[in-house]
């Protein structure tokens, strides 16, 4: 297969921008911020940023909410700001991908306060009853009344009213927003709820992965291959199985989906197995590479899904190597070169997740997955920023996890990564070995022997690893993977 295009093998790092660096002192990340941080990334070997959004919003879900996709949010910075990072991060060689957000619109988008109910999906109620019992992915109904009685959909928060993409300008409008930052320079776009855009009948129960929308992303990778420098789009699709995620990458679509099923795995082999060889086989039916992410900024950082703690810390240490030794790309959320853990006891005031003040409280929420990243320095907020504070309250005990602290340890989670993602080899397919109980084994094409010991003994290690995720003598420990120069 053709390994030549970037993005087949690709090391996605994703940035959450209020959370990853803070230049101005008001506690929250921005993009002068990222910029600064730049070198970090480049340090770390991977080739590509994914920004989550910046765009104006009022932050009802951590911008999530686009008021304006074609200007910055003043607490993010200015266009010159985005437009000084892709510079940065150009001349680093790292290419940048942003997020795109056209399932809905915030609230206060100047089409919805205008009253523009065409571009939305307005519907007359059952009585006093929404048109029909669709919930948000929040909690509670999928729908709000106006004050004229009739109700608006929003999958989301109520301050995200969905788009009706059945709407000609509305298709216009994000084909236009494309181009605005292609234009610009940007390598590729991440798309939010790509299953979600076009809406069955009101009949039906599940909302989402209608056909209608794949001619919305055929329309969109024409526009993307007609710009030079291989731009692509990546499609958030959850709750889906592999064969129909893959329609989204078919060769005349988007280039990658994510990969949901791996990041929802427990640290079983089997399964592990399994989803591998279906994610591999699914990926290659329409040509597409396979992808791999373990954690993002909706879900429960992966040392903590792992049993948290020095147990948490090995496996992760064990996945990651696992994860960069397949084939295909794979994307890392910011923070996990650190092993940074959930935070599980922010206190209930701290918290901004809809998801959380949607269920009264009964759902934690992501706020724990979003909590700043620490630089430097033995006390919150560990570098983050010059203003002594951060959005969110960081652990005390976080001096040993900064980013500083780990470049001086040469057994760091960061020098891991580090090391990893220099020894990596570019993939696009594997065979699987034989191997004990508990243990899977695997070469690729790329010439990448790896061993990964998910099992409770140790086993006999024939030769001397490239890299091990633990320290490993003549036997390979359990939760450890070894890398080996294959044949
Ligand atoms: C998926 C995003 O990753 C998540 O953070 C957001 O809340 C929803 N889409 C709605 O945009």
């Amino acid at each position: 297969m053709d390994l030549v295009e970037w993005w087949r093998t690709a090391v996605i790092y994703q940035i959450y921008p209020r959370s990853f660096a803070d230049s101005d002192g008001d506690g929250v990340g921005d993009l002068p911020g990222i910029t600064a941080r730049l070198p970090h990334l480049a340090d770390l070997g991977v080739d590509a940023v994914w920004l989550s959004p910046f765009y104006r919003s009022p932050m009802v879900d951590g911008g999530y909410d686009v008021a304006d996709y074609r200007d910055v949010d003043p607490v993010f910075g200015t266009l010159a700001d985005f437009d000084a990072l892709l510079a940065e991060a150009h001349r680093l060689r790292l290419r940048v991908i942003v997020d795109i957000v056209p399932n809905h619109t915030s609230s206060s988008h100047p089409w919805f306060v205008s009253g523009l109910r065409d571009r939305y999906v307005f519907a007359p109620g059952r009585g006093d009853a929404p048109p029909n019992d669709w919930q948000s992915l929040f909690g509670g109904p999928a729908w709000t009344r106006m004050p004229d009685q009739s109700w608006y959909l929003h999958l989301f928060d109520p301050g995200q009213p969905d788009l009706n993409w059945d709407n000609p300008d509305v298709r216009d409008e994000f084909e236009d927003i494309l181009r605005f930052w292609l234009d610009r320079g940007v390598d590729g776009f991440r798309v939010d709820v790509a299953h979600g855009l076009v809406k069955p009948d009101f009949s039906e129960i599940s909302v989402f992965d209608q056909d209608g929308v794949h001619e919305i992303y055929r329309g969109w990778r024409k526009i993307l291959d007609s710009y030079p420098g291989q731009r692509m789009a990546v499609a958030e699709v959850f709750d889906t199985e592999p064969a129909r995620v893959a329609r989204y990458v078919a060769a005349d679509e988007l280039h990658q989906a994510f990969n949901f099923d791996f990041l929802e795995a427990p640290w079983e082999p089997e399964t592990l197995r399994r989803i591998i060889d279906a994610s591999i086989a699914a990926a290659a039916q329409v040509g597409a590479p396979p992808t791999w992410v373990l954690s993002n900024h909706d879900r429960r950082r992966h040392v903590t899904r792992f049993g948290g703690g020095p147990a948490g810390q090995r496996r992760a240490r064990a996945a990651a190597l696992l994860m960069l030794g397949l084939p295909g790309s794979a994307y890392l959320y910011q923070g996990e070169e650190l092993g940074l853990p959930e935070v599980l006891d922010l206190p209930a005031a701290a918290r901004t997740d809809p998801q959380w003040l949607r269920s009264g409280g009964a759902e934690l929420g992501r706020d724990g997955c979003r909590v700043p990243l620490p630089w430097e320095g033995d006390a919150p907020p560990f570098g983050f920023g010059p203003g002594g504070r951060s959005w969110l309250p960081m652990p005390p005990d976080w001096a040993g996890r900064t980013a500083a602290a780990q470049r001086a340890d040469p057994d760091s989670m960061l020098n891991l990564y580090r090391a990893a993602l220099r020894q990596r080899r570019p993939a696009a397919a594997l065979t699987w070995l034989a191997a004990p109980d508990g243990v899977l084994r695997f070469e690729t094409d790329g010439g990448l022997l790896v061993t990964a010991n998910l099992g409770d003994s140790p086993h006999p290690l024939p030769a001397r690893p490239l890299l091990a995720s633990s320290p490993v003598d003549a036997t390979l420990p359990p939760d450890t993977t070894v890398w080996l120069r294959a044949g």
